[in-house]
């Protein structure tokens, strides 16, 4: 996995010293909200984060820890996850508290598209989002992906489901490349 930057995030593979700061993020009732099935006890976080450290081992994306460029502090983590065989590959994000609201979460989601499609080149991407979490939803829409509606989610309940394919990918990049030409 390589580690990535935006303009105000470092992005750098989870490593085991990331753990006691995740199973405190894993288990703030506000910042689980709207994932999963809510707040997670230290054992389930240490499967779900041992699980993700293998993936990201075996593949070359899995799960990065987001540190504000800054100041070094953590901020967050942000996965490129293929849940099970078959399945397309899914983007996923999760911020502390703190650094909510300060445009984070958009530039990490963006980098991660750029990084699946430009890098990694993946077919396609899918998001899922809680129909509640119209921050999430944003954050998707602002990083290009499509709104393709209500659909079973991975945790079994009515989710949003987003998606864009590289080629779709390809064409906004087109298309927003060739701006300046037609003014
Ligand atoms: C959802 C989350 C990732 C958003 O991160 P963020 O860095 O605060 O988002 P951004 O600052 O990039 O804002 C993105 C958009 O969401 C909007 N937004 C942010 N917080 C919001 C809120 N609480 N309610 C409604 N909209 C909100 C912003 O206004 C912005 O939209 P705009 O540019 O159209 O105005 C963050 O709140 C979080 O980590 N929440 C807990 C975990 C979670 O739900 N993760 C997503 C699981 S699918």
């Amino acid at each position: 996995m390589d580690r990535l930057q935006t303009e105000s995030v470092l992005l750098e593979p989870l490593t085991r010293d990331d753990f006691p700061w995740l199973f405190v993020l894993y288990a703030d009732a506000e910042v689980m909200r709207y994932i999963g099935h809510g707040p997670r006890t230290e054992e389930e976080s240490r499967k779900n984060l041992e699980w993700l450290l293998g993936h990201g081992e075996r593949l070359p994306f899995g799960y990065w820890v987001l540190r504000d460029r800054a100041g070094g502090e953590r901020l967050g983590g942000a996965v490129l996850m293929r849940r099970r065989e078959g399945t397309p590959v899914e983007l996923g994000f999760m911020l502390a508290r703190p650094a909510w609201g300060r445009g984070l979460a958009t530039q990490v989601a963006q980098a991660l598209v750029v990084h699946a499609f430009a890098d990694l080149v993946l077919p396609e991407l899918q998001a899922f989002t809680d129909v509640e979490n119209t921050a999430s939803a944003a954050v998707l829409r602002k990083a290009g992906m499509r709104d393709a509606g209500l659909c079973p989610g991975p945790y079994g309940g009515i989710d949003r489901r987003f998606e864009l394919t590289r080629d779709d990918w390809l064409l906004q990049r087109s298309s927003i490349a060739r701006l300046p030409n037609m003014r």
